[in-house]
């Protein structure tokens, strides 16, 4: 008998989740993966190319389907197919302009799926969930380094608000109903790459954040970074923010699910370094170890932008016996990698053979 346990990871051909897919399948747990590829790239035989990859790299397999979670009929036939032990959920919609053009979209996307994904759970006696959530139900800091105690709600974007609301959502559940557990991880800024240079964060959408932009100009297919503000409160002036590598957060999910063995109801943890850096420090990381240039003009602060924002991330240190290990040099370094080694992402490999083997 199989006393494996499977993982369930909705949106796993994504950035987050393609890496944690990987310390998953290195944690030794049965993987399935669903994706519906609005923000995964989509390999002609059908695949994900960033889950060839992390099957490539761990020379593990696992199933994987095209599944919307609003498609309910899909979603159940998957659960009555598996026994599936644990819940990873990452699938959402996670642009925070487009999220404020298009809420009914964005609450239909993230929080009815999220509906749908428990109901569905629940059907099948599968009650432990990990939820991908953001340090962007903080909104802005009253305090910092910020931690779980830290107020929430006061949230200026819908895509913020779905996080916060589906927090909320959880905190009832596991209130009213005790077989649940659900650990919401709140994640600072992920960047970085798996150190292989074979997975790393492709969108199908254009760029908005930070690391992949500097990639973009260190390339030559940006002429230059424009910096949102440099009248902010810090040493150089530019924002400062807590960047964490992918790896780490990886590593952080597969931690949270050993704790579901405590039965612990409803809980969240802070995912970051505890460290703050700024535009520019993150900019002089990334030439050096590029060797490249990175040209940049300062700018007026970006509408809504937060100041400062890093994190205490001692609770998950003590309960999930979880530490970031990965530093500024290390995040900068393996992103490099891994844009050199694919310039256009997942699409210039989506043929190749060797991927398919
Ligand atoms: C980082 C810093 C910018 C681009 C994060 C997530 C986002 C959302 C909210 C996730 C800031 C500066 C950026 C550029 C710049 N939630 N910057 N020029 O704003 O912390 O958002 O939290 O759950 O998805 O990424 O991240 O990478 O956009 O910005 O100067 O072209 O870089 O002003 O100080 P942010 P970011």
């Amino acid at each position: 008998m199989n006393s494996k346990k499977t993982v369930f990871v909705t949106g796993g051909a994504g950035f987050i989740g393609s890496h944690t897919v990987v310390e998953l399948l290195n944690a030794d747990f049965d993987v399935i993966v669903i994706d519906n590829f609005v923000n995964a790239v989509h390999g002609s035989d059908g695949q994900a190319p960033s889950l060839t990859r992390a099957q490539q790299i761990t020379g593990r397999k696992l199933t994987f389907y095209q599944c919307d979670l609003l498609n309910k009929n899909d979603l159940s036939a998957i659960f009555k197919k598996h026994k599936i032990d644990f819940v990873i959920h990452f699938a959402a919609m996670k642009a925070v302009g487009e999220s404020m053009q298009k809420p009914l979209f964005y609450y239909k996307n993230n929080v009815v799926s999220t509906i749908n994904l428990m109901e569905v759970m629940r059907e099948n006696g599968v009650y432990n969930l990990v939820f991908s959530s953001s340090c962007v139900v903080y909104g802005n800091p009253q305090y910092l380094p910020i931690d779980e105690a830290h107020p929430t709600g006061n949230v200026s974007s819908v895509y913020g608000r779905t996080k916060y609301c589906l927090e909320q959502m959880f905190e009832d559940i596991c209130r009213a109903e005790k077989k649940w557990n659900v650990i919401s991880l709140r994640y600072f800024n992920p960047v970085g790459a798996h150190p292989s240079g074979l997975i790393g964060e492709d969108p199908t959408r254009a760029y908005t954040n930070l690391m992949p932009i500097i990639g973009e100009v260190a390339t030559g297919r940006l002429p230059e970074l424009v910096i949102f503000g440099g009248d902010y409160e810090s040493v150089d002036g530019t924002g400062i923010r807590d960047y964490i590598h992918v790896m780490d957060l990886a590593t952080g999910h597969v931690a949270a699910l050993k704790k579901f063995a405590e039965n612990p109801r409803y809980k969240v943890y802070n995912l970051g370094t505890g460290t703050g850096y700024t535009v520019l420090q993150l900019v002089q990381a990334f030439e050096k170890v590029s060797k490249k240039t990175v040209p940049y003009r300062i700018e007026a602060r970006r509408l809504g932008d937060i100041q400062a924002m890093w994190g205490n991330c001692s609770l998950a240190e003590k309960d999930l016996g979880w530490k970031a290990v990965y530093g500024l040099d290390q995040m900068c370094e393996d992103f490099w990698q891994w844009q050199t080694q694919n310039p256009t992402g997942y699409r210039c490999h989506v043929e190749d053979k060797q991927l398919a083997s």
